[in-house]
């Protein structure tokens, strides 16, 4: 058996490249006493991974240069010296990118059935991604039916999520992707009042003022920049601004807000979130979304990408929007 690891060794300087990455052999772990050896077989690729590249303070500490990357992944347990784990035991984590680990179980690794779903859903529709459209809307947006829902990166993980959530909650949606294909399938399949490519269009606020002619009750920001100004320049009255993320901004940094005292005159609220302080929501989130699957009301895609070697690839494909819907790599072979 061989194990091999993804190291960061370089802070990025604007758009993330390979040089960030050093692709390496590792020996195999050695569990000490209340550890677990895992392996791993899905990771996801996730935005807050280049913020996390910058030295800065944050939510989450910056990754240490020469430290294994890590993120969220599924991994099977190959042998253990924990008391409450055995071998074959399928977990969700925060894991290192790395083949093989040892990890020291505790509340943030959660266990998961075999055979519920596809193992897949537990990063992606059923995963934290889902959770943070979830979130977003429950307890900033709060939509109410008849309004108007702008979603920015509306064919990503979160954004999928969240056009169909406020379609579910009777909103009329709007949705902008930089791709055609996304755009049609957010159209045609995901059944959006409207959507556009962010790229083609004259701007983003001429496409705004074109699909959303009485203004924006809600916006789940994904994107910010000057998405985000278009949106500030044609919010309604009580409007409310879900800072879900600016991934705009994460390689270089944004022109900044400007006529920000709409915020006061329009009684905006604009408020950020970070889904991981909101996990005891995971329980009524999976059974509202499991029976939403079950009733065909919800639509998911997956970007599935190959290889522990192609993650540092990936992941910077996430910032040209290579990805369709939710990305994950696959490292290893499902368990049985
Ligand atoms: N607050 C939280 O707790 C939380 C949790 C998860 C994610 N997030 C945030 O939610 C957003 C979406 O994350 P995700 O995981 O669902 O990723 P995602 O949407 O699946 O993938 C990112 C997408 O963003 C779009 N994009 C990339 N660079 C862009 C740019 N410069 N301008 C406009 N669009 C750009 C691309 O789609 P196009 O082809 O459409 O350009 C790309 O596919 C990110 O801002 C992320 O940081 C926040």
């Amino acid at each position: 058996m061989q194990n091999t690891v993804v190291r960061f060794v370089k802070r990025p300087q604007g758009f993330v490249d390979e040089s960030s990455f050093a692709i390496e052999p590792a020996p195999m772990p050695q569990p000490a006493e209340g550890q677990v050896v895992l392996r791993a077989f899905y990771h996801s690729l996730d935005p807050y991974m280049r913020p996390r590249m910058t030295e800065t303070d944050s939510y989450i500490a910056p990754f240490e240069l020469g430290q294994v990357m890590e993120g969220g992944g599924l991994a099977v347990v190959v042998e253990s010296r924990h008391p409450d784990y055995k071998s074959g035991d399928v977990v969700r984590g925060m894991l290192q990118w790395a083949e093989y680990q040892v990890a020291t179980p505790g509340p943030a690794m959660l266990r998961l059935e075999r055979g519920h779903a596809p193992w897949t859903h537990y990063l992606g529709v059923l995963g934290p991604a889902s959770l943070t459209a979830y979130v977003g809307l429950k307890l900033i947006g709060e939509p109410k039916s008849g309004e108007t829902l702008f979603v920015s990166a509306a064919a990503g993980a979160v954004g999928s999520i969240a056009v169909q959530i406020g379609k579910l909650r009777g909103c009329r949606v709007v949705g902008s992707a930089g791709h055609d294909d996304k755009v049609a399938w957010l159209r045609d399949e995901l059944k959006l009042d409207a959507a556009f490519n962010y790229r083609t269009v004259a701007s983003v606020g001429a496409a705004l003022s074109q699909h959303c002619p009485q203004g924006i009750d809600i916006d789940f920001e994904n994107v910010g920049g000057a998405t985000l100004q278009a949106v500030l320049d044609r919010i309604r009255p009580h409007g409310r601004i879900i800072m879900c993320g600016a991934i705009s901004e994460y390689n270089e940094p944004g022109p900044g807000l400007e006529r920000i005292f709409r915020i006061v005159s329009h009684k905006v609220r604009m408020q950020g979130f970070i889904v991981s302080e909101h996990f005891d929501l995971m329980p009524a989130f999976i059974a509202d979304m499991e029976q939403w699957l079950r009733e065909g009301r919800i639509k998911y895609r997956e970007t599935v990408i190959e290889g522990i070697e192609n993650m540092p690839r990936a992941l910077i494909g996430l910032f040209r929007g290579e990805n369709f819907g939710k990305l994950i790599a696959r490292i290893g072979d499902e368990p049985v």
